[in-house]
């Protein structure tokens, strides 16, 4: 996937676009629909639930709905009182609340998101929750704004695709572990690749929107040989879950609607949503 600075700004400029409409309630739910609770809202569309519902509970139930991924890291966690938590793209900020709870009074959950709108909404979701162990910066996750080895557990919900340099985003979650420290993430991945299709890979991407997750998706091979290269160990990758075209919002459901029939019933099930999971040594 070639992304070079323009279009790196470019892909950045649309996503804090995007997620800022979606934190004032203008956009349709994407990355990966409306998670929260498995509520459909009404209408046809099947989304996936995320959360179960006495995970939920202990939370104000009007944060619920308040989610754009498509995972739940805080499960993947096993987080520990007194560990200190950060959430790469914390969106509105539920898995951040999640994971106070979690970590207790003596433990600590950053949120870290780039979208002021989403920073807003993560705020006063902590006041409704009453949540005082937690902080919500502002910042790019290629670039985290805390110091080396602070961090016990780092968790993400369906962002890293998001990113235009995951390399980056990946070093960088290294540096703030401390040794020992956890990286739990949802994200969207292609589980196989996109080749052996009648179009290329660049000409799919092309066709797909960055902005639903889907365009800038790693494959599970390259999540893995980056997590390696940036000193992780214990590196899995593990599908959780394989789209299919009713699992797709709108959004998704028309970029997927642009590449012909064929294409689409190849790309059926290869994109996934996984759960990766690694470790920083202890010895690095
Ligand atoms: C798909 S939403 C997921 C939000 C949240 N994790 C959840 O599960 O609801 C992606 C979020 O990542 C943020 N984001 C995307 N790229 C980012 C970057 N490079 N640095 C910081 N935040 C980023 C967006 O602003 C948005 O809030």
């Amino acid at each position: 996937m070639s992304t070079n600075l323009s279009n790196a700004e470019a892909i950045k400029s649309a996503v804090r676009d995007h997620y800022g409409q979606a934190a004032r309630g203008g956009a349709e739910r994407s990355c990966c629909g409306d998670g929260g609770s498995g509520d459909t809202g009404g209408g046809d569309r099947q989304t996936l639930p995320l959360y179960r519902g006495e995970e939920l509970a202990v939370l104000p139930t009007e944060i619920a709905g308040d989610s754009w991924g498509c995972g739940n890291p805080v499960a993947l966690a096993s987080l520990r009182p007194g560990e200190v938590v950060l959430d790469l793209g914390s969106g509105g900020g539920l898995d951040v609340l999640l994971a106070a709870q979690r970590v207790g009074p003596t433990g600590f959950a950053y949120g870290l998101d780039m979208t002021d709108e989403m920073l807003a909404l993560a705020r006063r979701n902590a006041a409704r929750a009453g949540a005082a162990n937690v902080a919500f910066l502002k910042g790019d996750i290629e670039a985290i704004p805390l110091d080396d080895a602070t961090v016990d557990v780092i968790i993400s919900n369906c962002v890293i695709n998001l990113t235009p340099d995951k390399g980056k985003v990946l070093r960088e979650a290294w540096r703030v572990l401390r040794p020992g420290g956890r990286l739990a993430i949802s994200d969207i991945v292609i589980d196989g690749g996109l080749d052996g299709l009648p179009v290329s890979e660049e000409q799919i991407r092309e066709a797909l929107s960055w902005v639903g997750c889907i365009a800038g998706a790693l494959t599970a091979a390259q999540y893995r040989e980056l997590l390696v290269a940036a000193g992780f160990a214990e590196v899995d990758v593990a599908v959780q879950h394989r789209y299919s075209v009713a699992d797709l919002d709108p959004q998704w459901a028309r970029a997927v609607a642009t590449l012909a029939p064929a294409v689409v019933h190849d790309l059926v099930g290869r994109f996934t949503s996984s759960a990766i999971t690694a470790r920083c040594p202890v010895e690095s």
